[in-house]
């Protein structure tokens, strides 16, 4: 990679960011694009947010992430929302266009391109979605707009899990939904076609744990496990033995980072087919 002045900034902004593999994704990829580009992440106080908008917009940074803690706070700083980031009042990119910054999400997305990655065809199907946290209602919410049959949300907090129902509901009332806990008591387990955990069980430091047992599934049932650190979690293991078909979390995070370099420098499909080579990069940092 070589720097001068018509390099381009592009960052990720969050807190913590130690352990995000984000700069080494979109480093790779603008190499892959032959972008004369550089991604750097920025460990941000809450109280700071204001200032690095601002000093954004003063250096004309082209582009941006936004993680945990700032999905949702970010956008009182933002000039506009693209429909899906209005939708889930969440954004995980944002654009520059000239001068002006919008925010798109494309967590949703992203999980919904690995599906048909993996030839999965949600319509009329059963899903059974572990977590209402903020990547569970990206899910829940990209999910309910692409012709599924029923929807269980599993969280610990039920008001969490209420709350994500109405928004589905409010998207799509011909949806059949309903809500419990991780003991998943009132459920029929034999109907259920996808396991979605998006909780952070079976993420380090709850690394042994796993969000619920597979006892009671039929084999057909597909397991995708939005966890990505461990690749294999105590959930994908036990999918993997049981003979389910099992999704891990690495190609989530691949997919929603090319969304984001499809935002930003408006690359169609074909092309961006090119970055999945960072896959096989990805596999060597996370064990
Ligand atoms: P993210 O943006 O990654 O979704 P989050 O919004 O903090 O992060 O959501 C984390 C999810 O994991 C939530 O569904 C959370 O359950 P609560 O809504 O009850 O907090 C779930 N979760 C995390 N740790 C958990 C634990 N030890 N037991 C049960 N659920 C847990």
């Amino acid at each position: 990679m070589s720097i001068d002045s018509s390099t381009t900034l592009y960052c990720l902004i969050g807190n913590p960011i130690d352990k995000s593999l984000s700069p080494l994704i979109h480093n790779e990829m603008f190499r892959i694009f032959g972008k004369n580009s550089i991604y750097l992440a920025f460990n941000i106080e809450e109280n700071k947010l204001r200032d690095v908008i601002d000093g954004f917009k003063a250096i004309n940074v082209k582009g941006f992430n936004v993680t945990i803690p700032f999905k949702k706070t970010i956008i009182r700083y933002l000039d506009g929302l693209s429909p899906e980031a209005e939708i889930l009042g969440a954004v995980n990119t944002v654009k520059n266009q000239d001068g002006k910054l919008i925010g798109y999400n494309t967590d949703g997305e992203g999980f919904y391109k690995t599906l048909r990655n993996n030839d999965i065809d949600v319509k009329d199907k059963n899903i059974l979605l572990l977590g209402a946290g903020g990547a569970a209602y990206g899910i829940g919410i990209t999910l309910s707009t692409k012709g599924i049959k029923s929807i269980y949300i599993a969280n610990r907090t039920r008001e969490k899990a209420v709350n994500l129902e109405k928004e589905i509901k409010k998207i799509n009332p011909n949806i059949s939904t309903s809500i419990g806990d991780l003991s998943l008591r009132e459920i029929n387990k034999k109907d259920i076609d996808i396991i979605i955990n998006a909780t952070s069980i079976g993420m380090y430091p709850l690394e042994n744990l796993s969000p619920i047992e597979l006892n009671g599934f039929d084999k057909k049932t597909i397991v995708y496990d939005i966890v990505y650190k461990p690749r294999e979690t105590k959930l994908i293991k036990e999918a993997n033995l049981r003979g389910f078909k099992a999704i891990n979390g690495l190609s989530m995070l691949l997919e929603q980072a090319i969304l984001s370099q499809k935002v930003w420098f408006n690359l169609d499909e074909k092309f961006l087919e090119k970055a999945k080579k960072v896959e096989g990069l990805l596999s060597v940092y996370v064990e």
